[in-house]
C-alpha cells in the first residue's frame, strides 16, 4: 500500500481497514477527468506564479503521458494505491521527482474528487442525451409511417377507443423528449467548477478559480467552497431522471412485451433482439424488454442509496460521499445499456396492422361514437349510453360487433339510428375525427408530427465543447 499522508502516522494502517477505504477499484474510472483536472490545475498554478512555468509545462506533459500510457495499456493502475487520484500523484513523483511533489499545491483531494465526479457526471449527462435523442428518432420512424395504423387504445388494459400506433407512439416521444429536457436541466445547475474549494475552506494560494473553470469549459467557480467540495445534488438528479427514463422503458417494455404475446400478436420482435427456451423449442422470448423492465429496480435502488447516504452528511466533506461512485457508475451504465438496445429493439420490430386494426374493430372501441351519433340526432348523452350499452350486451351475445348488426337490430334499439351510423362508427372515421391538438386524427396527429420533427432538429445538447477544449 501506498498512500499520501503518511506523516502523521505512527503505525501502519490495518490491511483490512486499508481496503475498505479505498476506492482505486472505482475510481480509475473518472482517470481522464482526473487528469484533466489536474492538468487545468498546474496551468493556473503556472500562469498565477504560484509554480514556475517550467515546472507546470512538465508536470502538463507527463499528465498527458500517463493518460496516454494507461490507455495504450503500457501504464497499470495499481490497486496499491489507495484512489486514483494517489496513482497520478505516485507516477508523477516518481517520474518528475520535486516537481511531481508540487502537484498538489492549493488543492485538496476533496475539491479533486468534487470536480473529477463533476466532469465524469456532466459527461454521462451528455451521452444520456445523445442516446435518448437517438431513441427519439426511431420513435418518431414508426409515428410517420403509422398515422393510418388503426389500434385500440387501451384504459384499464380494456379496449377504449380506436387510435393509430402513430398516436401510441407519439404518447413515449413526449416522455423522451422530456427526459431529454432534463438532462439539459441538470446540465445547466451542475456546470460551476468546484476546484479550488481547497479541503472546505478554499486556499490562501492566490489561485484563479475563473481560469480553470473554463479551461475545464465551466460557466464559472462554484460559489462556497463547502458547498463545492459537498454538494452532490447534481447526482441525485441525475439518478432520478435516470429512474424517470427506465420508468418510462419499462412501461414501454410492458407494452412490447405483452403485444408479443400469442394472444395478442400485435408485434413480432426481431430475431436478433429475442432468445430461445432451453427447453421449449417453439419459443421465442422477449428478454430484452424483460430486462429493461427488471434493470429498471437497479437505477431507482441507486438513487435511493444516494438519498439516504447524503441526507446524515454535516457540512463539508465526508467519507460517506466516496459512496456516490459504484451506485451511479453502475446506473449510469444500465440506463446507458437499456437506452441502446430498446431502441436497437424497437427499430427492428414489425407491427402486425391488420391484427391491430382487427383488435380494435372487435372490442367495442366505437360505442362512445355510436353514443355520440345519437347525441347528435338528438337524444340526451346520458339515455344515449344506456341505449348503447344495451346494444353492447346484444352483440356480446351474437359475437359481433356494431356496425356488424342490421339496420333493423339498431332500430329496434333506437329507431333514431340510420344507414349513416354504419360509417360513423367505421374505425376510420372514429380516429379521423378526433381533430383537437394531441388527438389521433391523421390530421391532427401530422402537424404534431411536424412539431416533433422540427425540435429533433432544433433541440441541441448545450455546448459539450469541453471535449475538445481540454488537452489545448
Ligand atoms: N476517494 C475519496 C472519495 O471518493 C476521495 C476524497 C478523499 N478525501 C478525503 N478527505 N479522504 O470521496
Amino acid at each position: 500500500m501506498a498512500q499520501l499522508w503518511g506523516g502523521r502516522f505512527t503505525k501502519e494502517t490495518d490491511q483490512l481497514v486499508y481496503r475498505f477505504n479505498a476506492s482505486i477499484a472505482f475510481d480509475q474510472k473518472f482517470l481522464k477527468q482526473d487528469i484533466e483536472g489536474s492538468m487545468a490545475h498546474v496551468g493556473m498554478l503556472g500562469r498565477q506564479g504560484i509554480l514556475t512555468q517550467e515546472e507546470a509545462g512538465s508536470l502538463i506533459r507527463e499528465l498527458k503521458r500517463i493518460l496516454a500510457e494507461v490507455e495504450a495499456g503500457t501504464l497499470e493502475i495499481s490497486d496499491q494505491y489507495e484512489d486514483i487520484h494517489s496513482f497520478v500523484e505516485a507516477v508523477l513523483i516518481e517520474r518528475l521527482g520535486d516537481t511531481g511533489k508540487k502537484l498538489h499545491t492549493g488543492r485538496s483531494r476533496n475539491d479533486q474528487v468534487a470536480l473529477d465526479m463533476r466532469m465524469y457526471i456532466r459527461m454521462e449527462v451528455a451521452q444520456t442525451d445523445d442516446l435518448l435523442k437517438e431513441l427519439l428518432e426511431t420513435v418518431l420512424t414508426i409515428m410517420k409511417e403509422h398515422t393510418d395504423t388503426i389500434m385500440p387504445g387501451f384504459t384499464h388494459l380494456q379496449k377504449a377507443q380506436p387510435v393509430t400506433l402513430a398516436h401510441h407512439m407519439g404518447a413515449y416521444f413526449e416522455m423522451f423528449k422530456r427526459d431529454r429536457q432534463r438532462m439539459r436541466d441538470i446540465y445547466e445547475r451542475m456546470n460551476y467548477c468546484p476546484l479550488g474549494s481547497g479541503a472546505l475552506a478554499g486556499t490562501t494560494y492566490p489561485l484563479d478559480r475563473e481560469d480553470t473553470a473554463r479551461a475545464l469549459g465551466f460557466y464559472g467557480p462554484s460559489l462556497n467552497s463547502m458547498d463545492g467540495v459537498s454538494d452532490r445534488d447534481y447526482v441525485i438528479e441525475f439518478l432520478s431522471a435516470l429512474s424517470t427514463i427506465m420508468m418510462h422503458l419499462s412501461r414501454f417494455s410492458e407494452e412490447i412485451i405483452i403485444w408479443n404475446t400469442n394472444e395478442y400478436q400485435f408485434v413480432e420482435i426481431d430475431d436478433s433482439y429475442s432468445t430461445g427456451s432451453s427447453i421449449m423449442p417453439q419459443k421465442k422470448n422477449p428478454d430484452i424488454a424483460e430486462l429493461v423492465r427488471g434493470k429498471t429496480g437497479r437505477v431507482y435502488g441507486a438513487l435511493l442509496s444516494m438519498l439516504t447516504t447524503m441526507k446524515g452528511i454535516p457540512l463539508a466533506y465526508n467519507k460517506d460521499m466516496q459512496e456516490d461512485k459504484e451506485l451511479t457508475f453502475d446506473a449510469v451504465d444500465t440506463a446507458k445499456g437499456c437506452l441502446a438496445l430498446f431502441n436497437g429493439m424497437l427499430a427492428t420490430v414489425r407491427f402486425h396492422k391488420e391484427r391491430m386494426r382487427k383488435s380494435a374493430a372487435l372490442g367495442f372501441t366505437n360505442a362512445t361514437d355510436a353514443a355520440d351519433y345519437l347525441v347528435n340526432h338528438g337524444v340526451p348523452f346520458r339515455d344515449a349510453h344506456g341505449l348503447i350499452g344495451r346494444l353492447v350486451l346484444y352483440c356480446i351475445e351474437k359475437n359481433c360487433a356494431i356496425d356488424d348488426l342490421t339496420l333493423e337490430e339498431l332500430k329496434a334499439v333506437s329507431p333514431v339510428f340510420e344507414e349513416d351510423l354504419f360509417e360513423a362508427v367505421s374505425m376510420e372515421a372514429c380516429v379521423n375525427k378526433r381533430l383537437t391538438v394531441g388527438a389521433p386524427g391523421k390530421e391532427a396527429m401530422e402537424r404534431v408530427i411536424a412539431i416533433e420533427e422540427k425540435y429533433l432538429e432544433e433541440a441541441v445538447f448545450p455546448g459539450t465543447d469541453w471535449e475538445e477544449r481540454l488537452f489545448l
